[in-house]
């Protein structure tokens, strides 16, 4: 190889070093702040004014961020409505809301700068403005996410589910480079707000691993509120909060609850079953945030951590060389956040 061979080589080489660089650079705070300086701030009102028209609007959006990033990485796959094969029908997605909000903000979005904000930034973004409105923790949230162009209910079929063991729990969130303690913070930590349907109920109160009874971690004192509010063979639609103790604040309350049997769904009384899980259910419990209220102070280990783990679980894919987030010249910047462009 002549020297000029091997400067083009290495030219080449450091190119794609850079841009493989970028990858991960691709999402970082600030990204409209020229192309779109109100991007944040329209996303908030748009929050604001859903959250004000109805309290549980907060944790719809929280959730759907969710399980926008669970699949694919956060790339709005869940917000594509198709027909019957779009990924927002699958089983694993059974609930999720807050469509209509999205889009009302993506619509003022087009106006103030058209095609410059993704839908999957306007989840990321809200789930954070939905959190502090709850009385959480401010974060700033990396932003550069591009949308995605595949969605089909046969991607979603790994999601969590409501009762899975918590082996099969820590190993979901692990695929996506999660660790057990991400688990423990964003599930039980998100479950301090919002509700549950009787629906995911079921099988906890009247046939808990096929035993034709009750989850034996439910304290036997708050058994008699849960199967009055969800009887068997009742509405499946009848809807209870997840922290029945502050179901509007985001603090650590859950995490309490957890450890005395008064989670409410499977999944969060899982968190108990594990001793690594366990240790991180009990350091929130003697934290410093329980019953005071909120998540939101800068000495609120429980806020501190759980903002950290969803500017995590907002990259997924970034460092793992994985199907993720999409930024650069992937995806795309959708007009309206139902459909592909
Ligand atoms: C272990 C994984 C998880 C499982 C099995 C799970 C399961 C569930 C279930 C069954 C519900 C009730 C849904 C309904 O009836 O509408 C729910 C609600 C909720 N989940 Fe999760 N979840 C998990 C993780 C997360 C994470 C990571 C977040 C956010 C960071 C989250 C946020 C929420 C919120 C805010 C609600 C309340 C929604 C509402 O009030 O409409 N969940 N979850
Ligand atoms: C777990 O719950 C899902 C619904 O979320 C249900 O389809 C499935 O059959 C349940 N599994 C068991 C073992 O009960
Ligand atoms: C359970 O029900 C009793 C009686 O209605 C009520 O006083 C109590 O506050 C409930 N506990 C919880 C945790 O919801």
């Amino acid at each position: 190889m002549g020297a000029s061979q091997l400067a083009l080589v290495m030219g080449l080489f450091a190119a794609i070093v850079v841009v493989g660089a970028q990858v991960p650079g691709g999402l970082h705070v600030g990204f409209y702040s020229r192309s779109c300086p109100a991007a944040e701030s329209i996303v908030r009102d748009a929050v604001k004014a859903a959250v004000a028209a109805d309290l549980r609007n907060a944790a719809v959006l929280l959730r759907v961020h969710f399980h926008d990033c669970f699949v694919e990485g956060c790339d709005a796959s869940i917000l594509i409505d198709s027909g019957d094969t779009s990924e927002r029908l699958a089983k694993g997605h059974e609930g999720v809301g807050g469509f209509d909000i999205i889009e009302g903000a993506k619509a003022q979005l087009e106006q103030a700068c058209p095609g410059v904000v993704s839908c999957a930034d306007i989840l990321a973004l809200a789930a954070r403005d939905a959190v502090l409105l709850s009385d959480g923790p401010f974060y700033e949230v990396p932003t550069g996410r591009r949308d995605g162009l595949f969605s089909s209910v046969s991607l979603a079929g790994d999601m969590p589910e409501v009762n899975d063991s918590i082996e099969q729990l820590k190993s979901k969130f692990k695929l996506k480079g999660l660790s057990y303690r991400d688990l423990v913070l964003l599930s039980g930590g998100a479950h301090t707000i919002g509700t549950t349907a009787c629906f995911f109920m079921g099988e906890r109160l009247y046939n808990f691993r096929s035993t034709g009874g009750s989850d034996p971690a439910i304290n036997p004192s708050f058994l008699p509120n849960l199967t009055a509010t969800c009887p068997n063979g009742g509405d499946v639609n009848k809807r209870l909060p997840l922290d029945p103790m502050t179901e509007f604040t985001f603090d650590a309350q859950i995490f309490r609850n957890i450890k005395d049997g008064f989670a409410v769904i499977s999944s969060d009384a899982r968190l108990y079953d594990d001793a690594g899980t366990r240790s991180v259910v009990d350091f929130y419990v003697g934290g410093d945030d329980i019953g005071t209220g909120s998540g939101r102070t800068s000495s609120s280990l429980f806020g501190r951590d759980f903002a950290k783990a969803m500017v995590k679980m907002g990259q997924i894919g970034v460092k793992m060389g994985q199907i993720g987030v999409k930024t650069g010249w992937e995806g795309e910047i959708r007009r309206v956040c139902k459909s592909f462009n």
